[in-house]
């Protein structure tokens, strides 16, 4: 067997159980990937049903497209174990799956698109499980590359070893542990290769909130100026404000350096909640179409439902013991949910938007189709913009004027 393949503990990756990695002391714990929280799984979901839906949005998009790439270098093991020790698919596993469908579908109707898969991670274990995974897998049009290493060197290898083609569309999955991004080797994939998505995740909660105010090394300290475009003393001062929001303002900083990423790039982005209403991470688009923000949207209000009817559940079950004074001071802190899911809230920005004017159909579909986290085609909007703030629709056109 082909000694990248070649597993150092299991002859077959359905072998590897938590059990035996435990008891034998197999792995090390960062060969590992754990499935800490509901979030991760979340992510997993929204990742996978993105990636399905970007290629088929994509490859109907021109019929000239030959070819679409996946990169995905920061991409773990593709198997994670959750507490009760039990495995389930990670990303790449995901869309390893999901392009084998998509090329057999294409094969079944005579399409021809390629799909090129770049896959790696900084640590070796994880890529031994990717390719034991692909292994014996030969799929026509679908070729996967899988490579050890350092994220930055291996984008710098996929950059210089791959030309610019107008009919090659590429997606980058970007997914650190931590609020790390690397925005120059965003900007040369720009410069070199035009058609490219990004969908990145940007963590808070673990990581910003705390490691700005305690940051002391250098490590730190670069990654965070990095990432935020903003020196390390004017984070930490920002930190210190009381009353201020600061997820707001990283949320800023993160969305001007995403933007800066070249012209007319358009950004979108939503928050994942946790069940007790507080932000996890942000899940950030940045494309020049506006259906790849749009696929993110709906994503994800797919996917905080869920979260969402939990959150109702916590909400009235304290009705009845605290006073609403009680209950608007317990929702405070947290801003995001009315924010960016509740609907009579994204009604209001809708109206104040168009308000006292009279607009075509056409219009209202632009402003949701470039609006960073409002998503199109929810009929709960046009019930509310009805009967709560009195804004007339017919046909043609709608009447924000309240008359
Ligand atoms: C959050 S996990 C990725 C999870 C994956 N996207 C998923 O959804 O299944 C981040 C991964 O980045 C890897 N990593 C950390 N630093 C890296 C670096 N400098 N270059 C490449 N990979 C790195 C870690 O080993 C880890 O597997």
């Amino acid at each position: 067997m082909d000694k990248n393949i070649y597993c150092k503990y299991f002859d077959n990756c359905n072998d590897c159980d938590y059990e035996s990695l435990i008891k034998h002391k197999l792995f090390k714990k960062k060969e590992i990937d754990f499935l800490t929280s509901n979030a991760t799984k979340i992510k997993h979901e929204l990742l996978k049903d993105y990636v399905r839906q970007w290629m088929t949005v994509i490859s109907n998009y021109k019929s000239s497209i030959k070819k679409l790439v996946i990169i995905d270098l920061m991409a773990a093991s593709g198997r994670f174990f959750n507490k009760d020790k039990q495995i389930s698919d990670g990303t790449c596993r995901n869309i390893l799956n999901l392009s084998r469908e998509f090329c057999e579908s294409n094969r079944r109707e005579n399409k021809k698109i390629q799909v090129n898969l770049f896959f790696s991670d900084i640590v070796e274990q994880k890529c031994v499980c990717m390719r034991r995974y692909n292994y014996n897998s030969k799929i026509e049009d679908l070729n996967i590359n899988i490579t050890t290493g350092d994220y930055i060197d291996v984008a710098n290898d996929i950059i210089e070893n791959n030309k610019y083609d107008k009919d090659t569309y590429y997606l980058i999955i970007y997914d650190p542990y931590k609020a790390d991004i690397n925005w120059k080797i965003l900007k040369k994939f720009y410069s070199e290769f035009i058609n490219v998505d990004v969908i990145i995740t940007h963590f808070f909660i673990t990581d910003s909130f705390r490691s700005i105010p305690e940051a002391t090394r250098k490590i730190t300290i670069e990654r965070l100026e990095r990432t935020y475009g903003q020196s390390i003393d004017d984070l930490k001062e920002i930190c210190k404000i009381k009353g201020f929001n600061k997820r707001m303002y990283l949320r800023g900083c993160f969305i001007k350096k995403a933007e800066n990423l070249r012209t007319r790039a358009k950004v979108y982005y939503l928050p994942t909640l946790s069940t007790k209403n507080k932000t996890l991470y942000d899940t950030c688009v940045i494309s020049n179409s506006y259906k790849a923000g749009e696929i993110l949207k709906l994503s994800m209000w797919k996917h905080t439902n869920n979260i969402i009817n939990d959150i109702n559940i916590v909400r009235n079950s304290l009705f009845e013991k605290y006073t609403q004074s009680e209950l608007d001071n317990w929702k405070a802190p947290e801003k995001d949910y009315d924010k960016y899911y509740n609907p009579d809230e994204i009604c209001k920005v809708i109206f104040d938007n168009f308000k006292g004017n009279i607009i075509s159909t056409e219009q209202l579909n632009e402003y949701y189709s470039y609006h960073r986290y409002i998503p199109a085609k929810r009929s709960e909007f046009k019930a509310i913009l009805k009967t709560k703030f009195g804004v007339k629709l017919s046909k043609s056109n709608i009447n924000f004027k309240g008359e």
